[in-house]
């Protein structure tokens, strides 16, 4: 195993520790409603003012079909199918997040589906969604070949929506590149001949990540009763990075609307 195959599978082995433990964790429930607004069991950045601000975007209907990416337990497409009546199809590596999802939204067959499935190899027929929605799940892939799949998987006047944040971990990265036109999502999606508008929440992480720093005292001891420190380690690790990357003037965070 070399050493990307060796991370890659580390990450896949902690998602699965995540969708194992996570949605069984009181402590996770109530972290997730102060920090996110509601438990959706979000693993990404985005908080319930960020969920209305894409369904305002986007502002699907009955007719769209929509393909989450990265849609972990399901409980966010769940959500947006039941705010817009959209027929939403979920996909995620982690079995056993899909087997929840699957397993908590039977009666909702008609407009709720879900499957394991690796962003990497995305293979839908073309022209199959109305939407394409990525809540921080761009960053597994390679953007280029992905965002191309993406764009045959659409129907004619299909849409994206992606929220991206970008850290700049080396001294030499190009600030510019923080700009939203110029990050490697918008390079991207330039070279695919795809046209976005963007919207910023580069402050909207910064007041989240402070918002996790501020509560830490109180979560902790309540991850650590339940053998579930690791949840509450990993929140705090991208917490305190975030924070850091944000005062170095070293991220962003933006809305993708891509046409
Ligand atoms: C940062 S979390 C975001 C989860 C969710 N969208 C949210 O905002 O709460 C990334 C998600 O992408 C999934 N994921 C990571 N790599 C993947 C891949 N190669 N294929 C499919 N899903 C992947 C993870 O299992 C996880 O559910």
């Amino acid at each position: 195993m070399n050493d990307g195959q060796r991370v890659s599978q580390e990450m896949y082995d902690w998602y699965t520790r995540y969708y194992t433990r996570a949605p069984h964790s009181a402590a996770h429930h109530d972290f997730c409603e102060r920090v996110y607004g509601k438990d959706l069991c979000q693993h990404g950045y985005m908080d319930m003012a960020q969920l209305h601000a894409l369904l305002n975007v986007l502002q699907l209907s009955e007719s769209d079909h929509v393909l989450e990416l990265g849609c972990g337990c399901g409980l966010v497409a769940d959500y947006i199918s039941d705010a817009t009546g959209a027929r939403v199809h979920g996909l995620d590596y982690i079995p056993t997040a899909i087997e929840q999802a699957n397993d908590r939204t039977r009666e909702k067959r008609g407009r709720l589906t879900f499957t394991v499935g690796d962003i990497n190899t995305l293979d839908f027929p073309p022209a199959t969604f109305s939407a394409v929605i990525a809540i921080d799940t761009l960053y597994f892939s390679d953007l280029n070949d992905t965002i191309g799949r993406l764009k045959l998987m659409l129907k004619p006047g299909g849409q994206i929506g992606a929220y991206y944040t970008l850290m700049l971990w080396n001294e030499d990265d190009d600030t510019t590149t923080l700009q939203p036109d110029r990050t490697p999502l918008a390079t991207a999606l330039t070279r695919h001949g795809l046209t976005f508008q963007t919207w910023d929440y580069t402050r909207a992480e910064y007041d989240r990540s402070r918002l996790i720093q501020k509560i830490a005292p109180e979560f902790q001891p309540r991850f650590a009763a339940e053998d579930n420190l690791f949840l509450f380690e990993n929140r705090m690790i991208e917490a305190n990075g975030n924070a850091g990357f944000y005062e170095a003037g070293r991220l962003c965070r933006y809305l993708y609307q891509v046409r």
